[in-house]
């Protein structure tokens, strides 16, 4: 059995019989007016953070959704485009796509906005999207790729990038890990398809993502997400994951690198009322200005004792320096 094929297996039990809180984070679920999420589904969340951002889902866009699990993320997509094949959705599983179905009638029945043809859930993986080039608005995935190897992770941002109309975005969450997994628990296929040692750094996995081609990424939420101990896990040291939510751009990556943003912001504190850096970046004197890292990097250097640069936020949604 190859380790897709173990995580396969892994989803088809846990589409058979679910195992709640299998990912889940510490944060409120989302909430939306006249949306009710049927038990059955929320006893399925097996996302690790949220992709749907709710002020993003502006002019009905389409959405394709890989690794559809109970069908929470897509309904919540729905709840925003409202018509038929607005979501699409991809899974490899057939348990899961029974269990995504009928976790959509059930939906139906209790939200009279929704109809299960808002949705359609088709057989695939995230290697082979069932899609034209350049055809979708949003691709979402939740809790799924941190369980590629890297080769398959690049494979399947690829087929991200591939599919996105121009400008559209890449909406992610996954486990990320504060130090690389030792070799021994990368390679326990079972440990991986729960999510819990396939993770990558947060520098390797968003260096994985610009190498795709995205030019802007931006960190909408970085939380703790699990403790690998050090007597179950057999470490020296015990080693935390986090869980990341991001936002990835398909636009062009600048010549001197990609935009991350992770809530930095540059504040002028000199003598003049304006600083202009001459590549597009103005400050105004005592004004937080939101700037992407490379930028911040860039200011810092230029005017070390006039300008302050801000922490990371890890929670950056608009504005920008590029
Ligand atoms: C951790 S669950 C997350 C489910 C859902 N995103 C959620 O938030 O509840 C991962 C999902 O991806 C599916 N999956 C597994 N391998 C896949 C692959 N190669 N391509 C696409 N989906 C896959 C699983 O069957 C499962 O439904």
């Amino acid at each position: 059995m190859t380790y897709l094929e173990t995580a396969a297996e892994f989803y088809r039990e846990v589409a058979q019989t679910p195992q709640v809180g299998l990912c889940c984070v510490q944060s409120t679920p989302l909430q939306l007016p006249g949306l009710k999420v049927p038990l059955a589904m929320q006893e399925m969340n097996y996302g690790c953070g949220t992709t749907v951002h709710p002020t993003e889902l502006a002019n009905q866009p389409t959405v394709l959704y890989v690794g559809v699990g109970g069908g929470l993320e897509a309904l919540q997509f729905a709840y925003f485009s409202r018509r038929p094949g607005a979501v699409i959705a991809v899974e490899p599983v057939e348990a899961m796509r029974e269990a995504a179905t009928r976790n959509l009638e059930i939906a139906a029945q209790e939200n009279p906005w929704f109809d299960p043809s808002f949705v359609q859930i088709y057989a695939g993986d995230a290697f082979n999207l069932p899609v034209a080039d350049a055809a979708v608005d949003v691709v979402a995935q939740n809790c799924l790729f941190n369980i590629f190897e890297p080769e398959d992770l690049t494979r399947a941002l690829k087929e991200a990038y591939r599919v996105l109309k121009p400008g559209g975005r890449l909406q992610m969450s996954d486990p990320i890990a504060t130090r690389s997994i030792p070799a021994h628990l990368q390679q326990d296929e079972r440990l991986r398809a729960m999510c819990l040692s396939g993770a990558l750094t947060y520098q390797d996995y968003t260096q994985l993502i610009v190498n795709a081609g995205f030019g802007q990424v931006e960190i909408r939420a970085r939380r703790p997400y699990r403790l690998l101990d050090t007597l179950t896990y057999n470490l020296e040291e015990n080693l935390l994951l986090e869980s990341l939510d991001s936002v990835s751009f398909k636009v062009s990556i600048p010549e001197d690198g990609a935009c991350i943003f992770t809530g930095k912001t540059a504040i002028y504190a000199g003598t003049e009322s304006l600083f202009d850096d001459g590549a597009g970046h103005l400050l105004q004197r005592g004004i937080p200005a939101a700037v992407c890292d490379k930028t911040a990097a860039k200011l810092a250097a230029l005017k070390p004792t006039e300008i302050i640069v801000t922490d990371s936020t890890w929670h950056y949604d608009g504005g920008g320096c590029c």
